[in-house]
């Protein structure tokens, strides 16, 4: 560890304080401020976390400059368009990608899991219809806590690794009932013949008995294209560091409680417009746009700030360049644009928009580009999943993101209960 220090001087009594400076491996380095309160009697404002490095991490690096994305080492292209999403699974858990014999024993794991407890089944079937599917999810995963209750005090190794793969196999399962539930459709159970992408779209789809829409020309099978590319949409999802919801699952773990509970709360934070809950706004938003000729209306709109109108899909806290996610999917957008009948009118209307928003002085100069949000919804509809599904979509991929930064955090020496201070100004 670096042994720099770096000093703040108070203007107000000329007192100097000298702070670690901790080098990371890759990316800027930290000042360590954790004694700061303590040596200086003050406390330093940050609103939401601008500057902060809340833990030291070993799962995900972005590079917001470059544009560049890594898992555990492995850059996002390379896992997107040479793994699956189930080795990318792996690689997260785990550190390393799986040997061939490794990957085959996790699959078998995962749907031989995927199944959820009766009960459970009853408790989503009493939601009513009109329910968004994000709400039965969350709601869900929080009462897997009541079904799993072992998992509270996880002190060994297999034990965790049992938790973290019971939650990954079932989520799909949860999502696809939850769907099914807010169309008021029987519930189909999960087939351990099929892949984990696979059976997700299965379950979406089938009809009671397990067979696929009969047509004029035959049953619509489920194609091999469309669970590569759901597959690679999850692996594009999987984790992105100290975001919004993955900072909840670690303040919820940090009180101790169940990790179910930690990720059913960052489910929630997923919800919000600003975070996972853009992918349905951004096609709600080029719905409401309708024509191409309406796009320069909007993105005036978008600029003025008097309108509390934003672009959806556009702009990062982190990326100050392409989201490297969302260049992925702009590249698998046009290999499917022929195969998958994806829709002309709303990508016409995507790519005036990205064409006028890359050239205009408002975004250029603030960095905003599109992000992963902005792509995914015209894949989603091809696939032809409702919107109300398409944030439900990100919550399976990331949830294996959730479970190992949760991992990490309970495994660290270092972790404390999450106890931010504040700059009082009330009376
Ligand atoms: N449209 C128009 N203006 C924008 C937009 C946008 N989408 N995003 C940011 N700005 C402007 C903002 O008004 C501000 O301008 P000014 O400096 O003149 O006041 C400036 O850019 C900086 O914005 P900010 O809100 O301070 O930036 P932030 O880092 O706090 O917010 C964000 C990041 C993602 C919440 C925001 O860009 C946004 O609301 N984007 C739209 C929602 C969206 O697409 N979210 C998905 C994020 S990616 C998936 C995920 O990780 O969940």
């Amino acid at each position: 560890m670096n042994k720099d220090t770096f000093t703040f001087t108070n203007n107000r009594t000329g007192e100097k304080y000298e702070f670690d400076i901790i080098d990371a491996t890759r990316g800027p380095s930290v000042v360590d401020i954790s004694s700061f309160y303590k040596q200086t009697g003050m406390f330093t404002f940050d609103v939401g976390y601008t500057s902060t490095a809340s833990c030291t991490s070993y799962i995900t690096f972005i590079d917001g400059e470059k544009g560049e994305l890594r898992y555990r080492g492995h850059e996002i292209e390379d896992l997107a368009e040479n793994h699956s999403y189930l080795e990318t699974c792996y690689l997260l858990l785990n550190g390393k990608l799986p040997t061939e014999e490794e990957l085959l024993d996790f699959d078998l794991e995962l749907r031989n899991r995927s199944f959820i407890d009766e009960n459970l089944r009853h408790l989503i079937a009493a939601f009513p219809d009109s329910a968004h599917p994000m709400s039965i999810l969350s709601s869900g995963v929080s009462a897997l806590s009541s079904f799993y209750y072992e998992h509270l005090n996880i002190d060994d190794e297999a034990e965790y690794q049992e938790m973290a793969r019971r939650i990954i196999a079932k989520i799909p399962t949860l999502a696809a009932f939850a769907y099914r539930k807010s169309l008021g459709i029987p519930f189909i159970y999960p087939d351990v013949d099929k892949s984990f992408t696979e059976n997700f779209l299965y379950m979406l789809r089938a009809y009671p008995g397990g067979k696929l829409k009969r047509t004029s020309e035959g049953r619509e099978e489920i194609k091999k294209i469309e669970v590569e590319a759901l597959d690679a949409i999850f692996t594009l999802h999987a984790d992105h560091e100290q975001n919004a919801s993955t900072t909840t699952v670690r303040n919820v773990a940090s009180t101790g409680a169940h990790p179910y509970v930690a990720i059913s709360a960052g489910i929630s934070a997923l919800w919000g417009r600003a975070h996972g809950g853009a992918n349905e706004s951004v096609i709600a938003q080029l719905e409401m746009i309708g024509e191409v000729e309406n796009v320069d209306a909007y993105i005036a709109r978008a600029k003025d700030h008097d309108d509390d109108f934003r672009l959806m899909g556009f702009g990062h806290r982190v990326y100050k360049n392409f989201d490297p996610r969302a260049r992925e999917l702009k590249k698998l957008q046009d290999q499917l644009k022929d195969e998958l009948n994806l829709d002309s009118k709303l990508m016409d209307i995507a790519h005036k928009i990205e064409e006028i928003a890359l050239n205009d002085e408002y975004f250029i100069e603030r960095k905003l580009y599109p992000n992963i949000d902005f792509y995914s919804g015209v894949i989603l509809t091809a696939l032809k999943l409702e919107r109300p599904m398409f944030t439900p979509i990100f919550v399976i991929g990331r949830t294996v993101g959730w479970i190992t930064q949760l991992m990490e955090f309970k495994t660290d020496p270092a972790s404390k209960i999450a106890r931010p201070r504040q700059l009082y100004l009330g009376k």
